[in-house]
């Protein structure tokens, strides 16, 4: 169940929303902005979740409130496997330049930086970092600003931009589709689902996690290590919470590559969120993510 506070930052991160994309790109943005008084009292919370939940109707917020399926979902083996070969033919590109496996190779991320399909340099406004597709099944809505309800909109949004125009209907779309979503999360094994560290690890990665459990869980929930909304971390709106999952090695991060390495990307979070954590505790954190 969402916190108000979960609320208050729902409101704000629904404001946000369409500052990245188009306008009418986010009708549930839209509703959000509009909704009523700060929920200042767990009745005032409940009210407003009320009005949201029929303001929105079928939106994929309810589903955020959710949380991430529990289980994968049933897919067809032959439909997955057509999937994977389509996945790597840059054939499906409009200028047969690129394949999905280019920005994504084996499924995770290039960790480079595009702009309308283009490499751009880090940090720049309006650039794009290639998101992870392991464990995709699990965190929808998709795109950093979270405007893809369902996979197929993701793909769609793929096949446009960063496709430069590709084309794919029917069952190859399909194909394309649940092969998407049949790249298993990455897991090194390490930690249970609650993100308790699998024995023996170092005393540094045992207190980076309760130092996590603390301060990151809130967002980053095992065992995806997301919460499916967005959040105004201080990078210039809201954004989808990213995996921590397979982070190491990696970068550089943010939905723009903004932040060269994961001691920046945690060092300005935590001055946002008003965590103060000594050098050592982010070593420990550092640690912790390595098992992930
Ligand atoms: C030029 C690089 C590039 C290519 C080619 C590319 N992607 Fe992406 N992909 C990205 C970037 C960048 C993002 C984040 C974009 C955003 O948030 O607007 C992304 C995001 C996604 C997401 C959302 C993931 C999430 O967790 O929200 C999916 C799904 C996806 N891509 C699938 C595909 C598929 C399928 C193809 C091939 C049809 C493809 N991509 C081709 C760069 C690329
Ligand atoms: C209020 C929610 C929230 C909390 C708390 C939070 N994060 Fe995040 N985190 C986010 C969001 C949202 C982003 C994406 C921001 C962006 O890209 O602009 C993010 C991005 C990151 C990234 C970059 C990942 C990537 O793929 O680029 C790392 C690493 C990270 N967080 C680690 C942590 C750690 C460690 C903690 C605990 C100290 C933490 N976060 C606490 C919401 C949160």
């Amino acid at each position: 169940m969402l916190s108000p506070i979960d609320f208050v930052r729902l409101r704000l991160a629904a404001r946000a929303c369409g500052r990245h994309r188009p306008a009418g790109r986010c009708p549930a943005g839209r509703a959000f902005g509009s909704a009523g008084p700060s929920p200042r009292s767990l009745p005032g919370a409940l009210a407003l979740a009320v009005v949201f939940t029929v303001s929105l109707g079928g939106c994929a917020l309810i589903a955020a409130m959710k949380g991430p399926p529990a289980a994968p979902p049933v897919l067809d083996p032959d439909l997955v496997q057509r999937g994977a070969i389509l996945f790597n033919d840059p054939a499906l590109s409009g200028d047969a330049s690129r394949a999905c496996a280019t920005c994504h190779p084996g499924g995770g991320t290039d960790w480079k930086v595009y702009r309308d399909g283009t490499p751009e340099s880090p940090g720049l406004e309006s650039g794009w970092r290639t998101m992870t597709l392991r464990g995709a099944w699990q965190t929808a809505p998709y795109l950093w600003d979270n405007t893809a309800t369902d996979i197929s909109g993701a793909v769609q949004r793929m096949l446009a931009i960063e496709m430069r125009g590709g084309k794919l209907e029917g069952r190859e779309r399909e194909a394309l589709e649940q092969y998407v979503l049949s790249v298993p999360a990455f897991d090194r094994g390490r930690t249970e689902p609650d993100g308790t560290p699998i024995e023996p690890v170092t005393l540094s990665a045992r207190r980076g996690f309760a130092i996590a459990q603390e301060n990151c869980f809130g967002c980053h929930k095992p065992p995806a290590y997301v919460r499916l909304l967005r959040y105004d971390v201080g990078t210039g709106g809201s954004f989808a919470v990213p995996t921590l999952r397979g982070t190491i090695p990696g970068g550089p991060y943010g939905h723009d590559g903004r932040w060269p390495d994961l001691e920046s990307a945690i060092r300005s979070i935590i001055a946002h969120e008003q965590t103060p954590l000594s050098d050592e505790e982010i070593a420990n954190l550092i640690e912790y993510l390595w098992l992930l």
